[in-house]
């Protein structure tokens, strides 16, 4: 339980905190920091500092390094997949809840908070649900009392343990897709419409009164053209407020924070400011799924320096703005990778043509990246005026 009470006299503060072996933020110099944890480091803000797990990862007897670091650096952890609708429900009306219950059960061992991922997704539904509305052997009426159904047992089964739930995944569309002005996307826009978004918010809360529910979407990092024709950060700020206008219990917008080197991106002032205007609304925001990948040229798989230490360092400063944005907004609770070593990342295998990877903090080998010294690096050197202690909401009745 972290504890904090500001005094205010121009920028000098008092504080008191309540974390073990750990130095607050506002303690003078650290000692040796280095040595420190993320996740000790993290809570010298009060930020949680989270990992995607992956189950098989977590299972392997050959693999214990996984588990150490998951263990060490980490103060908060996410079901890569285990949460998600196919692997809960493979087969109707039988849910298999032996992977899912692991990851909690481990969390809870090592004193993490969990982020619950994911209760409405478009992707990565059974077979039965999309065979079933495909051949029309499920209606419409039917499809809502299943979806229904769903979050209600899966929020009851952990209810009092999840932290967060990303109550609904990526409900827009991006201006790539077909037609191109941003709209509600994917498979429960097509078949209940976009009240499919409040319902589940609401089943959500009606099931766990007390979890931070959020909504979780990529692309969003920063405000773009201010039309949400075509801007989907201000298409998602508009639909949340919305949501809000409408007594919709919803307490925070996740930024999942998938980037790649090849990019533009965005600097600290962009995101920081994105962040803000969510908060305005009185929301929490949270970064859910960084990573920062790269092409693997035919360079950087032969191992030609030139061609990775510039990207390396790119991946690191994409990070570095990410937390530096999160750290300086209060309401910006946790900051989740989407696993943490180059050895299990879902880049390389989704992201293959051109080749990507490089993604994560750690190499194959748990080696620290420049990425994580980086990482490492802004959460000792911030602390007041310019980052605060974070400010939890009340879950929304
Ligand atoms: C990814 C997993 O990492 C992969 O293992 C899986 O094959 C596909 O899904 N946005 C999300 C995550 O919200 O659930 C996705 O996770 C990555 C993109």
């Amino acid at each position: 339980m972290l504890l904090r009470r500001w005094i205010a006299a121009g920028v000098v503060a008092v504080a008191t905190v309540g974390v073990l072996s750990t130095v607050p933020a506002t303690a003078g110099r650290p000692h040796d920091p280095a040595d420190q944890s993320l996740r000790a480091l993290g809570l010298r803000h009060g930020l949680y500092v989270g990992t995607a797990v992956d189950t098989a990862a977590l299972d392997d007897p050959d693999d214990p390094r996984y588990r150490e670091i998951v263990r060490d650096e980490f103060s908060s952890v996410t079901a890569e997949n285990a949460m998600k609708w196919e692997s809960l429900e493979p087969t109707r009306g039988r849910y298999d809840w032996a992977a899912a219950d692991k990851i909690v059960a481990t969390a809870q061992r090592n004193g993490q908070r969990l982020r619950g991922h994911v209760l409405v997704w478009h992707n990565q539904l059974p077979t039965w649900l999309t065979d079933g509305v495909a051949d029309g052997s499920i209606d419409k009426a039917q499809l809502r009392q299943i979806l229904r159904q769903h979050i209600t047992t899966v929020v009851s089964r952990y209810r009092g343990k999840i932290w967060q739930w990303d109550v609904v995944n990526e409900a827009v569309s991006d201006p790539w897709d077909d037609p191109p002005t941003l709209h509600y996307k994917g498979f429960w826009a097509q078949h209940l419409g976009p009240g499919y978004v409040a319902d589940a918010f609401r089943w959500a809360r009606a099931a766990d009164p007390k979890a931070l529910l959020f909504y979780n979407d990529y692309n969003i990092e920063a405000f773009g053209s201010g039309d949400p024709a075509d801007d989907k950060t201000q298409f998602v700020h508009d639909m949340v407020r919305d949501l809000l206008a409408r007594g919709v219990p919803i307490d925070g917008v996740g930024s999942q924070g998938h980037l790649g080197t090849q990019y533009g991106n965005f600097d600290t002032f962009q995101v920081a400011d994105a962040l803000r205007r969510f908060a305005k609304l009185g929301l929490a925001t949270a970064f859910t799924e960084v990573d920062v990948r790269s092409q693997l040229t035919e360079g950087v798989r032969a191992g030609v320096p030139d061609e990775i230490n510039p990207r390396l360092q790119a991946s690191a400063a994409n990070f570095h703005v990410l937390l530096q944005a999160c750290l300086a907004e209060p309401r910006c609770l946790s900051f989740t990778v989407w696993g943490f070593t180059d050895r299990h990342s879902w880049v390389p295998g989704w992201f293959d043509d051109p080749p990507e990877g490089l993604a994560t903090l750690y190499d194959e080998n748990y080696q620290p990246k420049r990425a994580y010294q980086t990482v490492k690096a802004d959460l000792i050197f911030a602390g007041p005026p310019y980052v605060l202690p974070r400010v939890t909401p009340r879950p929304r009745r």
